[in-house]
């Protein structure tokens, strides 16, 4: 969609001009997977697809929500207490995000219509979710001032899809939308918030999507599930040792303490959290050296270890980057988000990406029975005002 476009979506809907146009990206996530919520770092890229919101101020004092992609349409009052919509609404992450504003003392003091339009593949592992939730509380800041910087407006995001879609996610997506950069991925202390914007050199060679396009149901408990057993290795260490989170842990004391970690699927956990923790150092290290053949290497390794300790690939995820790993001219690849479905991400040079897409394709296809999709990715900005 255009944005002209989406200018007359707008004005059909509500029978008025949009006042203003904001725009947040989904982001792809290189290397560093469940390490956020782990203190760990993380290595994603914003994209240049994402979700567009388009506002107008209104005269009855209410929040107007409205989607192109969803059928819902939904509307409250500007004082109206906040609480989550039943039957996973896609409302609850705007609403929850302006939940989240309000309490940090944002006062909405009129009313808005709002229209939302998203060109990131739902449920792809692409953080749809944290692209709109970005773009609110965006939008919302910029409208009043920003008296908020981007480090606190994904943590509104982020503290929104805790309270509102009952997922105990990580930073990483709604940072990524927030941050993002053209041309540079983000490494992340997802500890202290530092960043550093890293170019992406990759002299020929482009990040393919995979989508698997298989559907993911039970992801949110599956997710909140792995969180609880990180929680729980730490717990157990912390008997031990000092230390403040899994990702601080060093693979040598991980070793020196196994013994203490009794349950062998919690112990298989932290050994994910702190391998790919290191890969994740290493991996950045060597993208900026432009060792890009050691970079896919450690991509290799992570979905090995997502697969085999960590628990979150899946028949179609395992099948896809197989499939990846069998092509000449891919560098790397890996699943990318928080699995259980989804895109993997793939590192391939720029002359073998249609064979890549004709031959993964139909290999995927034939195995999994399922036609996928691919997209060629571009590292886009973070969040901005476009009209
Ligand atoms: C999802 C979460 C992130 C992160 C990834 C896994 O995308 O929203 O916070 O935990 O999974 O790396």
């Amino acid at each position: 969609m255009t944005h002209d476009q989406l200018l007359q979506a707008f004005a059909a809907l509500y029978g008025k001009q949009a006042e203003s146009v904001f725009f947040a990206p989904g982001r792809v996530n290189l290397i560093g997977e469940h390490t956020d919520y782990n203190g760990g770092p993380v290595f994603p890229c914003a994209l240049t697809f994402g979700t567009y919101l388009l506002l107008a101020r209104n005269n009855a004092d209410v929040l107007r929500f409205r989607s192109l992609n969803m059928p819902q349409a939904w509307e409250t009052d500007i004082t109206a207490e906040r609480s989550p919509l039943p039957d996973r609404s896609w409302v609850n992450y705007p609403l929850g995000t302006i939940a989240q504003m309000e309490k940090a003392g944002l006062t909405i003091h009129c009313g808005f219509d709002m229209l939302f339009y998203g060109d990131v593949p739902q449920g792809a592992g692409l953080s749809s979710s944290a692209s709109i939730e970005v773009v609110t509380a965006f939008a919302f800041n910029n409208l009043y001032g920003s008296p908020f910087g981007l480090v606190q407006i994904a943590r509104f995001a982020q503290e929104a899809e805790h309270v509102f879609a009952g997922v105990n996610c990580g930073i990483m997506d709604q940072f990524a939308s927030a941050c993002g950069k053209r041309e540079h991925a983000i490494c992340l202390d997802c500890n202290s918030l530092e960043y550093e914007l890293v170019p992406l050199n990759m002299n020929g060679v482009k990040i393919v999507l995979s989508n698997t396009c298989s559907p993911h149901k039970l992801e949110s408990s599956l997710y909140n599930k792995r969180v609880a057993e990180c929680g729980e290795a730490l717990r157990m260490l912390q008997k031990e040792m000092k230390v403040k989170c899994l990702a601080d842990v060093s693979s040598d004391e991980l070793k020196k303490y196994a013994a203490i970690i009794k349950d062998e699927t919690v112990y298989r956990r932290a050994l994910h959290v702190v391998s790919e923790t290191e890969r994740t150092k290493k991996a950045v290290k060597a993208l900026k050296s432009g060792d890009l053949a050691l970079f896919g290497q450690l991509m290799n390794e992570s979905h090995i270890s997502l697969r085999d300790n960590y628990e979150v690939t899946g028949f179609e995820l395992d099948t896809m980057a197989e499939a990846a790993w069998n092509t000449d001219g891919v560098i790397g690849s890996r699943m990318t988000g928080g699995g259980f479905g989804g895109c993997t991400v793939s590192l391939v040079r720029e002359d073998a990406v249609e064979r890549f897409i004709s031959q993964v394709g139909a290999e995927y296809r034939q195995k999994a029975g399922i036609k996928p999709e691919f997209y060629v990715a571009d590292a886009g900005d973070g969040a901005r005002r476009l009209i």
